[in-house]
């Protein structure tokens, strides 16, 4: 008896640990690969709504995506309704019941995302957190979202009251520090997502700030030229990313319609080189067999989840052409060979200047391909704003 108390103990004390590891676990897991989801912003903008949310939960599980890795549902602006006596927001008459949608959303599988402002107000003049910050994360929590993207939208204006440049960087810190608390405070896990277009180095100072995603750029839109000068501007930027911290460069408008499929694939090769959050923007419920192809494409999503966690780069470039590459947890390389001019261009991608001694194996992504083994260089003519995306594994 003496002998099996403390083993008793022992045992419970096993059982209890055993208990809180998966959850300390899951909430240290929160982004551990770039976060993949839809976003209502880029195709629905002021128009989304209860129903439009629910339809891109059930296409996101009837197209596929779920299961190649998507995950959030996340609505953006333009929900939000007026406070209460007690300061607490409610929803507009769009977004009837948040809870019974965070509910349906869950139901299928997936996670649900939200959106809000350290201002007074949203970008589109909706009611923002300014003053209310662990009120709004804890009615978030109530209602079971798992996801807050935050925007600066007119927290500007109060950071223009600051004396020095100096005073007003301090003020937008301490105002995503503020929400970053306050949904710590809450308890659940959410992802954090900071909206601030890239100002003041926002890489630099952000994931001490709580967040897992930062945005570094202005808004992308469904345009080539647009797509092109966010995607190409990330170069140098790589250093700042990592498991549960990541570069931002706006979310996909593949699907959208305003670009070739091509340019759609250089989108999403690049982003998946970049390991940025793979966050859909079209409507969903819509989709080509094309676009579904070119955001299930298995081996590219595979790029960007990468379980290192390592941001790709930039490492060669001859004017419109440009190399781009990323280190895989296996040991391989994702080589992006990029034509960025309107016309056809031929050039070569040198295995050695990639890092390669002797033979390599290589794969085409999109043409998903096993290549055989090569030597040398690959040399290829792509086609007016195109993309050739290989996996390069030493021989
Ligand atoms: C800003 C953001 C966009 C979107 C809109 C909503 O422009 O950068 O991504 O959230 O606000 O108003």
């Amino acid at each position: 008896m003496r002998i099996s108390f403390p083993g008793k103990l022992l045992l419970s004390g096993a059982v209890v640990l055993l208990f809180l590891a998966p959850v300390t676990m899951r909430a240290q897991q929160v982004a551990a690969t770039p976060p993949m989801g839809w976003n209502s912003w880029n195709h629905f903008h002021q128009n989304v709504d209860d129903a439009i949310v629910r339809a891109q939960a059930d296409a996101m599980v009837t197209s596929g995506m779920r299961d190649a890795g998507y995950v959030y549902i996340n609505i953006d602006d333009t929900w939000e309704g007026e406070r209460d006596a007690q300061g607490v927001i409610h929803s507009n008459s769009k977004f009837p019941d948040m809870k019974a949608l965070a509910d349906y959303v869950h139901s299928k599988g997936l996670k649900i995302g939200i959106y809000s402002s350290p201002g007074a107000k949203t970008c589109a003049g909706f009611e923002g957190s300014l003053n209310h910050e662990e009120q709004d994360a804890q009615t978030y929590a109530n209602w079971g979202f798992d996801y807050l993207k935050y925007d600066l939208c007119s927290y500007l204006g109060v950071m223009k009251n600051a004396a020095t440049p100096e005073q007003a960087h301090q003020m937008m810190v301490d105002a995503y520090n503020k929400m970053r608390d306050a949904i710590k405070k809450t308890g659940r896990p959410m992802v954090y997502s900071f909206c601030e277009y890239g100002i003041d180095a926002v890489w630099q100072w952000a994931p001490a700030s709580g967040a897992n995603l930062w945005r570094t750029t202005g808004d992308i839109s469904d345009r080539y030229d647009r797509m092109e000068s966010i995607g190409f501007s990330q170069a140098g930027l790589s250093k700042y990313a990592g498991p549960g911290h990541w570069n931002d460069p706006d979310m996909l408008e593949v699907g959208n319609g305003g670009m070739k499929p091509d340019e759609y694939r250089v989108h999403m090769s690049l982003w998946a080189i970049l390991a940025a959050p793979l966050l859909s923007g079209n409507d969903l419920s819509t989709m080509s067999p094309e676009t579904i192809a070119i955001l299930t494409n298995r081996d590219v999503v595979a790029v960007d989840q990468d379980p290192a966690g390592k941001q790709g780069d930039r490492v060669w470039a001859e004017g419109p052409m440009e190399i781009w590459s990323k280190r895989m947890a296996d040991g391989s390389q994702v080589v992006g060979m990029f034509n960025r001019h309107s016309g056809p261009m031929t050039f070569s991608a040198d295995f050695k200047m990639l890092g390669f001694k002797g033979k390599v194996k290589v794969r085409d992504l999109w043409a998903g391909k096993d290549l055989g083994t090569m030597e040398g260089a690959y040399k290829a003519t792509l086609p007016g704003h195109s993309v050739i995306l290989l996996r390069v594994w030493r021989q």
